[in-house]
């Protein structure tokens, strides 16, 4: 399958790291690092504390800002919840949703994110829904059967126009922040089943057009092979995206 027509995205998760002044400060250096010929997309997820000031750096640069998170209500009684308005009213186009540290740590539900993902979508917010399986999984061969337990159920009663918005991310668990990238072809043949699992629910021309960002690991030294294969169409990066010149080198992958 050919990743010619779809454009690549290159995200940066910053999880719960830096405070404003430095989330401020890396951004900037992000954006005066920018080459003015890009032709994909970067986005950054700060904390939600530091998106109003990041907006302020990267508005008017090709930069999309995302939360890490979100609410799946409106507004109301929800202490500690951050609603889709105020994560768009600081400048979010796109929020991150399930990541595997929200569904590990703080045990969100692929129904819990189901309700995510509508709202997102209601809402006009692109969802990069992540998935990815445990270090177990993958060696008891049942890979497969939890991405697409995932999948059916992060995507359950999402029509193909709704679900066109939404950009999965791969992020097999063993891999994030444990330095251990899955190879380029391990992730590819994952990539190849997700989006054959996704062609099933949705027909071929939703899976051609879906994009599919590999994360785990990425770093300026691996960017390239991952996103030489063709159904890898970017990277969800965490570590390496809060070093200025080492991010600024994997958003300039290079074509090999
Ligand atoms: P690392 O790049 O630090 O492994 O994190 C990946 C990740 O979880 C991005 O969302």
């Amino acid at each position: 399958m050919s990743s010619k027509n779809r454009i690549p995205m290159i995200a940066g998760n910053w999880k719960m790291n830096l405070v404003s002044g430095e989330a401020a400060e890396l951004a900037a250096a992000l954006r005066k690092n920018l080459s003015p010929d890009l032709k994909h997309e970067v986005l950054l997820a700060p904390s939600f504390t530091n998106l109003h000031c990041v907006h302020e750096v990267v508005k008017g640069s090709p930069i999309l800002l995302a939360s890490q998170d979100m609410a799946w209500e409106e507004k109301g009684a929800f202490t500690g919840a951050v609603s889709p308005a105020q994560i768009k009213d600081a400048g979010c186009t796109h929020s991150i949703l399930g990541h595997s540290e929200r569904r590990h740590i703080f045990m969100e539900t692929d129904e819990v994110i189901n309700k995510k993902m509508k709202t997102a979508i209601k809402d006009g917010i692109t969802p990069i829904l992540c998935i990815g399986e445990m270090l177990e999984d993958r060696e008891s061969g049942k890979t497969n059967d939890v991405l697409a337990t995932q999948l059916d159920g992060d995507f359950a009663g999402i029509t193909a126009e709704e679900a066109s918005r939404v950009i999965i991310a791969y992020e097999p668990v063993w891999a994030i922040g444990t330095g251990k990238t899955a190879t380029p072809d391990v992730a590819e043949a994952t990539h190849v089943f997700i989006r054959s699992h996704m062609e099933k629910m949705y027909g071929k021309n939703f899976a051609d057009a879906l994009r599919i960002l590999y994360g785990g690991s990425v770093k300026a030294t691996n960017v390239d092979e991952l996103m030489a294969q063709p159904d890898i169409d970017g990277a969800l990066v965490g570590g390496e995206s809060l070093k200025a010149d080492k991010f600024t080198r994997v958003i300039h992958f290079q074509k090999i």
